[in-house]
């Protein structure tokens, strides 16, 4: 079999990236190690800046997010149990994000995939990649104990953190990494969000809280809890009378809570591998890096790659010109360690750590109300949030 550009990965990065390469005419083929279902079973975050927006609409699947999705105008900042809104699209000039869950982003990106009927490799074992270093890249997988070999001109690792695209260049990369001491209990329920229009950042001396959504009917909620702990110590009933108690009087009072649909643990980290272009490899999305939760960061980064990354294939095949493709690593990681330093920003502000104390928790509330009341720094919480700009920083 052979191909233009070879997809390892069918997590978002990989399926938008296909289909803004199918737009423009160029072949490719995903190859994915799950089934489509267990890719759609993985619970993720779900704000989406406008750029991630454009480009669903760019790729074709814009229809549902712009009817579904929710669209909002600030965010919610509580600390000393008291609430304050950030009036986001005032301080970035009609700027908004949308609520509208990862999953649903990979629902449609795969049934447009399928109805277009490009070639995707699901369960393929023992995925390997060869010669990127010359001008013959080529993939290599197992289907049914049977291997086969694609041929390509490039390959796109779409992998995720968990990927072979990375570990095969590891010897290759600088990694700078932080793990953070505590993680996230993440709650799913058929609820109505206690706050439709904004995502609510908690900053307690019991820890951090969020509240976030779906849909309207759908909630998602998360509380900071100790790294170490299992999911069986979070029954519904501790969650949500934990999650009260770091909100406001008002909205925990009026908070809807119901059975979980599902609950998890997730860690908190902090991960850039450097460069994202090995030859004719590139890495996208979390194969290159991972931000934490905090600020929502992770699945808008994915995007801003498969943009640089799909204008540089689209130039490389239509303009004979690999300006693109020789400028991916720089111009990609410029935007990942902006979102890098928000997400670790917004991390530090809003969580105990375990040597915040007295002292940290004071200076902590000192800065959110200096940024509550001071237009300069909500301004500069509110541009972080609704993403900068792709060429920001480029003269
Ligand atoms: N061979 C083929 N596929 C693989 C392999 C492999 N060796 N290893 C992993 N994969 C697949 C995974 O099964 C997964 O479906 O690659 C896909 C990677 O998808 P994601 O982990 O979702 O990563 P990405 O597409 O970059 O999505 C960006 O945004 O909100 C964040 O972290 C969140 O996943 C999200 C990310
Ligand atoms: C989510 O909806 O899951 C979410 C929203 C905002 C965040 C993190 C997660 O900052």
């Amino acid at each position: 079999m052979r191909t233009q550009v070879a997809i390892i990965g069918a997590g978002p990065s990989g399926l938008l990236l296909g289909q803004l390469l199918h737009k423009a005419g160029i072949d490719n083929v995903i190859i994915e190690r799950q089934s489509p279902d267990y890719v759609l079973g993985r619970i993720r975050a779900g704000i989406l800046e406008q750029i991630m927006v454009d480009l669903l609409h760019e790729a074709g699947v814009g229809e549902r997010v712009a009817k579904e999705g929710t669209v909002h105008h600030s965010i919610e900042l509580v600390y000393k149990n008291t609430r304050h809104p950030i009036d986001v699209t005032g301080l970035t000039n009609g700027k908004v994000v949308t609520a509208y869950g990862q999953t649903e982003i990979t629902r449609d990106l795969m049934d447009a995939r399928q109805a277009a009927g490009l070639p995707t490799v699901y369960e393929a074992a023992n995925v390997s990649i060869h010669g990127f270093d010359g001008a013959k890249p080529s993939v290599r997988y197992e289907i049914d104990g049977q291997t086969h070999e694609l041929a390509c001109d490039f390959i796109a690792g779409c992998d995720g953190f968990h990927g072979v695209c990375r570990a095969t260049v590891q010897d290759s990369i600088t990694e700078y990494e932080k793990v953070y001491p505590f993680g996230w209990v993440g709650l799913l329920a058929d609820v109505p969000p206690v706050s439709p229009h904004a995502v609510v950042y908690a900053n307690s001396e019991r820890g951090f809280g969020l509240c976030s959504m779906r849909s309207l009917t759908r909630s998602r909620y998360y509380v900071q809890c100790p790294i170490d702990d299992k999911v069986e110590q979070w029954s519904d009933d501790r969650f949500w009378d934990e999650l009260r108690r770091r909100l406001d009087p008002a909205m925990a009072e009026a908070i809807v809570t119901g059975p979980s649909i599902e609950k998890s643990i997730a860690p908190l980290r902090s991960f850039v591998a450097e460069p994202m272009r090995f030859g004719r490899l590139f890495l996208a999305g979390d194969a290159a890096h991972i931000v934490p939760p905090t600020g929502a960061k992770g699945l808008n980064l994915a995007a801003s790659d498969v943009k640089y990354l799909s204008t540089a294939f689209i130039e490389h095949y239509a303009e004979k010109s690999d300006a693109g493709i020789d400028h991916y690593s720089q111009r990609a990681l410029a935007r990942v360690w902006r979102a890098e330093r928000f997400s670790w920003w917004l991390t530090s502000l809003m969580h105990r750590f375990p040597d915040t104390g007295g002292f940290g928790q004071k200076v902590q509330e000192a800065e959110l109300e200096y940024l509550v009341n001071s237009e300069a720094m909500s301004r500069s919480l509110a541009e972080n949030y609704v993403g900068l700009p792709l060429d920001f920083g480029q003269r």
